[in-house]
């Protein structure tokens, strides 16, 4: 999907090229998302020391986390190759079955949105995953049969937005499924300051964070910013990235001072006055935007819900009191049980 609004976290060509640069190379160089690190430090040690290939792993969350950074980390701590692909560039069996067969073995094979995978797909990769084999067909009609080929030991890294999404038979193909989480703002603080140290650029602790602040707990939009930011230092400023710059920079994309942009604060006064606060269903929410469903629970909700301005009930979305605040509105009076009448029934014997 590609869409021109700052906050969405697909990629971009130029995140392609500067994340090259950008990415953390190995473990250690990489910022946040501890419990992830701590597990893939002893997963990776183990298979080193035992001269195996690593089990298969799924990473699940919301896009710009770092999924194709993290897979390409690994390959590398396990000294190893990486091949990329991803689900909807997997058209037809075929095209699986020529990739699997051209792996070396140990190889990483990184495939993005594996959701998006066919199911005629995903059936060849059942004995691919589980035995290292390759089922194909030789012939047509009462003569085929069917005949198995050997696979090199490789690893599988499957990456989505929707791990509710993937079939159960593929999803317990996993051995490892991590949920990376959205960052912190002093979490992307370390981000920005480690990218604006290899970019070269000049920029204060408070710019920093004020990038941070604003980047919605995503390192890919931060770096973004970073770079829209520093073009404002260049034209506007003596090239220091301020405070005060970054402020100006950034309201400049019409974010907010949470890194809220139209969108989302479309959602919330969407919620508020024409739900009265909810509770709401994704797809009357998504009609009443005039917004996709999965991009508002994909891009939107994630962060939202991270702000607690959003919550997920049975029945729907509901919009909090921090919400109606952060947009000015007043929050309707919440009924407290002490408010409401209570009625005792005695015991007639009493
Ligand atoms: N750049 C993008 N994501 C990063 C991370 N998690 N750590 C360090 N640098 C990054």
């Amino acid at each position: 999907m590609q869409d021109d609004r700052f906050v969405m976290s697909g990629y971009r060509d130029e995140d392609r090229e500067s994340e090259i640069s950008l990415r953390p190379k190995n473990l250690r160089e990489y910022i946040g998302q501890e419990t992830v690190k701590e597990n893939l430090n002893i997963y990776i040690k183990a298979a080193l020391q035992r001269r195996d290939a690593l089990d298969h792993m799924l990473l699940y969350g919301p896009p710009g986390l770092g999924k194709t950074t993290l897979a390409t980390i690994v390959a590398a701590e396990m000294g190893q190759n990486i091949r990329v692909t991803s689900g909807p560039a997997i058209d037809r069996p075929g095209d699986l079955a020529s990739i699997l067969t051209n792996l070396n073995a140990g190889d990483i094979l990184f495939i993005d949105e594996i959701h998006r995978l066919s199911r005629a797909v995903e059936e060849v990769l059942y004995p691919a995953m589980e035995d290292f084999a390759l089922d194909i067909m030789i012939g047509k009609g009462p003569t085929a049969r069917s005949m198995r080929l050997d696979l090199p030991r490789f690893t599988l890294v499957g990456a989505t937005t929707r791990a509710g999404q993937l079939s159960a038979p593929l999803r317990d193909r996993f051995g490892m499924v991590f949920r990376l989480e959205l960052y912190s703002p002093e979490e992307l603080a370390q981000i920005v300051k480690r990218s604006s140290s290899i970019l070269g650029m000049p920029a204060e602790e408070e710019g920093i964070f004020e990038i941070a602040r604003r980047s919605r707990g995503t390192p890919r939009i931060a770096n973004r910013m970073l770079k829209r930011v520093r073009d404002y230092a260049q034209v506007k400023a003596n090239g220091k990235i301020t405070r005060l710059v970054a402020n100006e920079g950034l309201n400049l994309l019409e974010v907010d001072e949470l890194g809220l942009d139209k969108v989302d604060r479309n959602v919330l006064s969407t919620m508020i006055d024409k739900f009265s606060g909810g509770p709401v269903g994704l797809d009357t929410l998504a009609a009443a935007t005039g917004e996709d469903a999965l991009t508002i629970e994909d891009v939107y909700e994630p962060y939202l819900l991270q702000l607690g301005f959003i919550q997920r009930t049975p029945r729907g979305r509901v919009a909090t009191a921090a919400a109606y605040e952060h947009l000015g509105k007043i929050p309707p009076v919440q009924e407290s049980p002490s408010d409401s009448v209570q009625v005792t029934f005695f015991d007639e014997d009493q």
